[in-house]
């Protein structure tokens, strides 16, 4: 039986940076088994930098991160996704001269699932994201940013993960697809997916996370129920201040 509030991920106090340059200083958060948390913070805020370290792509100079008990410290990123983490990147990294439906079976490498088990995971895929199904030959690189980004989930989806890690899933793309992105993944969370979300569109992302972490600096500067956090003093004292993109942003997020 899974406790709805146990930890599965547990971060502790982790130190990153790049080369010399720290860029999170003593950061730590937990998200429970089955939970829905955001991550803002203003651009800059070290929110990607958090999520390539939980993926194993840069190593933490000092701290602990723990999935379901055990340390993935030093583990290589191949053997952090096979502990069921797995990292949609910021800026939709497809095989762009591939089809879709390559781009999906890329998703599975290294996986040996049964031909019922394969076509189950494209049928969940499909009903998702119909247009995947539409467009399944057509390469990657010539679907909308919107249809990119929907492959790019869809490819992680399709591997079962038991952590999706999204890091703004919403650049750059309308606000009615966003809606189509943000939906899809709230429908993964319904279906038993841990999320970790990234996001610069705070009001958004506050509306459907549980919890939320506020990142400033390479801190967390507070956290606590998201939609309590939405129009909390911590939320405009991490993006005030931090420039007019940032500001904008957040205008952005209410009218949306
Ligand atoms: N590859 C890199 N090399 C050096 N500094 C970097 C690199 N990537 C990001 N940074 C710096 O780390 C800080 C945090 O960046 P990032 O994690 O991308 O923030 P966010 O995702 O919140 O916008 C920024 O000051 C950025 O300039
Ligand atoms: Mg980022």
């Amino acid at each position: 039986m899974n406790n709805a509030t146990e930890a599965y991920l547990q971060v502790k106090d982790i130190h990153v940076g790049y080369g010399r340059v720290a860029v999170l200083e003593g950061v730590s958060l937990e998200v429970p088994r089955g939970g829905f948390v955001a991550i803002v913070g203003s651009n800059g805020a070290g929110k990607s930098t958090l999520l390539r370290t939980l993926s194993g792509l840069l190593k933490p100079h000092s701290g602990e991160i723990l999935l379901a008990g055990e340390s993935m410290i030093g583990l290589e990123p191949a053997e952090i996704i096979g502990r069921g983490l797995l990292h949609v990147a910021e800026g939709r990294r497809l095989f762009r001269s591939q089809s879709v439906q390559d781009n999906l079976e890329l998703g599975l490498w290294g996986t040996r699932l049964s031909k019922e088990e394969t076509t189950r995971r494209f049928d969940r895929v499909h009903t998702l994201f119909p247009v995947l199904l539409e467009r399944r030959k057509v390469n990657a690189g010539v679907l909308s940013g919107g249809q990119q980004q929907m492959l790019a989930v869809a490819q992680a989806m399709i591997r079962n993960p038991s952590l999706l890690m999204l890091d703004e899933p919403s650049l750059g793309l309308a606000p009615s697809v966003i809606d189509k992105v943000l939906d899809a993944v709230v429908q993964l969370r319904k279906e038993g997916t841990t999320i970790l979300l990234v996001e610069q569109m705070v009001e958004r992302a506050l509306q459907i996370a549980d919890t939320a972490y506020v990142v400033q600096n390479g801190r967390i500067i507070g956290h606590g129920l998201a939609l309590e956090l939405k129009d909390s003093d911590l939320i405009r004292r991490a993006y005030l201040g931090a420039g007019t993109i940032e500001s904008r942003n957040i205008q952005k997020g209410i009218s949306a």
